[in-house]
Order: C-alpha cells, then sequence, then structure tokens
C-alpha cells in the first residue's frame, strides 16, 4: 500500500504551483538545488502575507540584493522601503539584523541545523524547520496553518487548537518523507492551499482521500477545531497631512522600537482612546480641514482615524521630518494605514500610487 507521503508527492510531482523560490522536481532532478538565501527570504515573507502578496515583493527584492552579502551591505532604511506594503515590518528590521549575523559569524553560510538557524533574528520553529526541510533536505516537520489544518482532518483530532498543535506535530512528524523532506513540506502547502481548504475542500479530487479519517467519520470542514475568538479591541486617532506652499506633503519617522518602527508617516495620534477631533495636535499652526475617515485593521486593534488637511504651510515649519512631492510618495517606506490616510487627503494624487503597490495582508 502507498504511504500518505508517496500518495502526495506523486501529486504534488504533476501539479505543484510554479513560484519564483521554488526549484520544481524536473530542476532537482536535473541538479539544480534551492538557494538556502532564496529560500530564507520568501518563507520571511510568507509569514502573515499570502502567496499571491509575496511573489512581486521576492522578485524585487531578489534584483535589488541577489544574494546574503549584498543584502547585509544594504541600509536599514532601503530595505523597509522595498517591504513597505507587505506590513509586520519587524520582519524587514529582522532580515537585515539576520543578514548582518550570518556573514559576521557564519561565513555569509546558513547553519544547516534547526539550533543554528533559531538562534538567527527573525527565525523561529517553524522557518527554522521550513529552512531546513527545503534549502537542506533534513527530514523535519514543517508545520503552519495549512498543515494545521491538513494533519487535523487526515488523524481527526478532536482537540482544539492551539492546544492541538503537539499532536499535529507528533503526527506530521511521523508522515514526513525522509527522502524529498522539502518537496513533502510544499506538497502540503500547495494541498492545503488549493483542495484540503478552511471552507468546502474538494475532497473527491484530492490524492489523500483515502487515508482522510475525518473524511470517513465527520465533515473534514469542521477541522481543525477551534476556540472561540476574542474580538479586537478598537482604537480611534487622528492624522495631519501637512501641503507646503511648494504642493509637499511632510513625513516624518517613527521610532525604531514598536508598532510599524522605523517606517515613514504623516503626522498622526492612536492610542486606545486618542481624540479624533482635537486640532491641537496639530503639528503645526495652519487651516486644519476634515477630509474623512479611514478604518484600518491591525492583527490586536481596529483603527478609525480622522484625516486633516491644511495647505500652504511653510517648509520651515518641519522640525523634525521631510517635505516629499506627491509624485515621489511611492518611494517612501510608508505603510498602509499611512497610504490610506494620504489617499483621503489627496485623492487624486494617490490614484496613480495605488495601483503601483501591492496590498497588505
Ligand atoms: N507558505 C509558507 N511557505 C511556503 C512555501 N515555501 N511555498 C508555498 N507556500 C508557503
Amino acid at each position: 500500500m502507498k504511504t500518505i507521503a508517496s500518495k502526495l508527492l506523486d501529486w504534488y510531482d504533476r501539479y505543484h504551483r510554479i513560484l519564483p523560490w521554488r526549484v520544481t522536481p524536473a530542476e532537482q532532478a536535473s541538479g539544480i538545488k534551492p538557494d538556502p538565501y532564496q529560500i530564507w527570504l520568501s518563507e520571511i515573507m510568507l509569514q502573515q502575507t499570502t502567496v499571491e502578496a509575496v511573489k512581486s515583493y521576492f522578485t524585487r527584492f531578489l534584483n535589488q540584493w541577489p544574494n546574503i552579502k549584498a543584502l547585509s551591505r544594504a541600509s536599514q532604511d532601503d530595505i523597509l522601503k522595498i517591504w513597505a506594503g507587505l506590513g509586520y515590518y519587524s520582519r524587514a528590521r529582522n532580515l537585515k539584523a539576520c543578514a548582518d549575523k550570518i556573514v559576521a559569524n557564519h561565513d555569509s553560510h546558513f547553519p544547516q541545523t534547526l539550533e543554528g538557524l533559531r538562534a538567527l533574528p527573525g527565525i523561529g520553529d517553524y522557518t527554522a524547520a521550513a529552512i531546513a526541510a527545503i534549502a537542506f533536505s533534513k527530514p523535519h516537520a514543517v508545520v503552519d496553518g495549512n498543515v494545521e489544518r491538513i494533519v487535523s482532518r487526515l488523524f481527526c483530532i478532536r482537540i482544539a487548537l492551539p492546544a492541538a498543535k503537539k499532536e499535529i506535530w507528533t503526527h506530521t512528524q511521523a508522515i514526513t518523507q525522509h527522502n524529498r523532506p522539502g518537496d513533502f513540506a510544499q506538497a502540503m502547502m500547495d494541498l492545503g492551499s488549493s483542495i484540503c481548504t478552511p471552507k468546502r475542500p474538494s475532497c473527491f479530487i484530492c490524492p489523500l482521500n483515502d487515508s482522510c479519517l475525518a473524511l470517513e467519520t465527520d465533515e473534514p470542514e469542521n477541522f481543525p477545531l477551534k476556540m472561540p475568538k476574542t474580538e479586537k479591541s478598537m482604537r480611534t486617532g487622528i492624522a495631519f497631512v501637512a501641503l507646503s506652499e511648494n504642493g509637499r506633503v511632510y513625513l516624518q519617522k517613527r521610532q525604531e522600537k514598536g508598532l510599524l518602527g522605523g517606517m515613514s508617516e504623516v503626522p498622526n495620534h492612536f492610542a486606545s482612546k486618542a481624540s479624533k477631533t482635537d486640532l491641537s495636535l496639530a503639528p503645526f499652526t495652519g487651516t486644519w480641514i476634515y477630509r474623512g475617515d479611514i478604518i484600518h485593521a491591525f492583527t490586536h486593534f481596529t483603527l478609525s482615524m480622522s484625516v486633516y488637511m491644511a495647505d500652504n504651510l511653510a517648509e520651515s515649519s518641519g522640525k523634525n521630518g521631510w517635505w516629499v512631492r506627491t509624485e515621489e510618495l511611492n518611494r517612501e517606506a510608508l505603510p498602509t494605514v499611512m497610504k490610506k490616510a494620504l489617499a483621503k487627503a489627496l485623492p487624486t494624487a494617490f490614484k496613480k500610487m495605488k495601483n503601483q503597490s501591492a496590498r497588505e495582508p
């Protein structure tokens, strides 16, 4: 009888996705090996972000910095600029710290063990296992949300997440293919994104349908079991889009630590109950006109922010920031929440930029 791994790999050999960082089974057969730098970069980008959103960022990043030495020579600000729009900006800061550490301490080569990888900035258990399996063919279980879903269905695991994690990991390790662990991990990801989907899985074409206990005894869609979600908190805030007499926009840099650290922003205030109307918070005196509200969902809270604009300001007003021409805003490391605020104040200038930038998760 065929094992789960061999059924899955036969399916993967025929139906794998073509992805910019992926070395296909046919390419591997002709001697091409995955590049650890590219696998690492893609895995960091794919944390919390969809494959579709990552593709163009990955290609741009790789064109700019084709290897770990090149990335280590890059400035943090330049990295943040290319990262802008992908979200979860601590990843971009860790990318630079990790590249520096590999160049300084590992002779520019990625460590191949889980422990070695785990010791690097931005690499947790999942990412270490993914790099070790995909880049170095180590037979480690690679368990992301897709795999949790597939394995909880395959083995009909009736424990709710996150408590089920340990049991899911043990089952995944037991079925992981030792000859082709990287392809096995990627095949699970492809299966989870195309067939074993959260809603209405396509069990009738699944290569594992004759091994799936949930399909035999229950509704696969009921798995994984989850604890009820707590509701996200709501925050309020105010943003100020300042235009100079030359039509330039005032930006400043957020502090390095914390939410959106090191990114660019228009002056703003948001806390759990910051005012949406207090114009004394404005960075300069001027005639501030209300332009509308924006809503932005962060991971742990949703922000409702009022946007005000003033024009004809003297450029000598800005002390800590800088003034930027609207056509050049797309070169700035602006997170999506700030792009929304700018778009609310300057809808026409922003139409162009919107088409050029990708969406955050
Ligand atoms: N999600 C996380 N890592 C991935 C990968 N290597 N391929 C496809 N989807 C992924």
